[in-house]
């Protein structure tokens, strides 16, 4: 738990508020969101298209050729060796726009791998992911399941530049920047990936399916020899225009961190 923010807070920063639930769960609800949309800022164009239901979104094609020598290359990367390549990364059209490319942030060790889909204006002029008001959520999120961002958690986005005005990333982007990915999961060797929304997913388990459908369920991601489990929820920018869903999430990140307790004691 954050030294800040009682839990009490966490929950009503996401809003949630369990005691409220219990006294009368229907006003409790709608006045905890209210509550939270009122201190809240409204999403702007900095937050990411982060797509929770439209479809279709694009598949990126994971094994095409353009990007295998690239990918070959890439696999033998070390830590420092994958942020230059990222940070030079000319492989798609994205490097055009991008002021910096966004590699990711946090323990290269953790037991937590968190990611999202590209980063937003305020991430593409700092560098870092998840710093805008999506990145606020996410970091009242990670506080709510006793978490913070670089202590045993990495976050990383499905790609490292930023889509022009905020856009789905294409197939292609997608398809281009997933072996920096993958490397960063055989680097990280994370015991847990928590994917953040429809692009995470169509990024990682190359599956275009609704978010409601892969809820609840334990998913699975093959690095190398190793299955890692995958548990994916909202993610936070969809969560700012549909503050109802958070209930949901916390239950995600309930099951999340369940999971990861018995992984941590097998
Ligand atoms: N949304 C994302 O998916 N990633 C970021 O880094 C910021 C917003």
């Amino acid at each position: 738990m954050s030294s800040t923010l009682s839990r009490d807070q966490v929950l009503e920063e996401m809003g949630i508020s369990p005691r409220w639930v219990r006294r009368d769960p229907a006003t409790a609800v709608r006045s905890a969101n209210l509550g939270t949309a009122a201190r809240l800022p409204t999403p702007e164009v900095s937050v990411t298209s982060a797509q929770a239901e439209p479809l279709p979104l694009p598949l990126p094609e994971k094994r095409v050729a353009p990007v295998l020598d690239s990918r070959v290359d890439i696999a033998g990367m070390n830590w420092e060796d994958l942020r230059q390549r990222i940070k030079s990364c000319q492989s798609c059209n994205l490097c055009t726009e991008r002021k910096q490319a966004v590699p990711g942030v946090g323990d290269e060790s953790a037991s937590w791998l968190f990611i999202g889909e590209g980063p937003g204006a305020e991430e593409d002029a700092r560098g870092e992911p998840f710093v805008g008001q999506a990145g606020k959520l996410l970091d009242a999120m990670l506080a709510a399941i006793d978490l913070k961002r670089g202590e045993d958690v990495y976050i990383a986005n499905a790609v490292k530049c930023r889509p022009p005005g905020n856009r789905t990333p294409e197939a292609d982007e997608l398809a281009a920047c997933f072996p920096y990915l993958q490397r960063q999961i055989d680097l990280i060797r994370p015991k847990l990936i928590v994917l953040l929304g429809r692009v995470a997913v169509a990024s990682v388990l190359g599956q275009d399916a609704s978010l409601s459908s892969l809820r609840g369920k334990t998913l699975s991601y093959r690095a190398g020899d190793r299955e890692v489990p995958v548990i994916v929820t909202y993610h936070p920018a969809y969560l700012l225009r549909n503050l109802p869903d958070k209930a949901k999430a916390w239950e995600d990140l309930c099951r999340a961190r369940a999971l990861m307790r018995s992984l941590k004691t097998e």
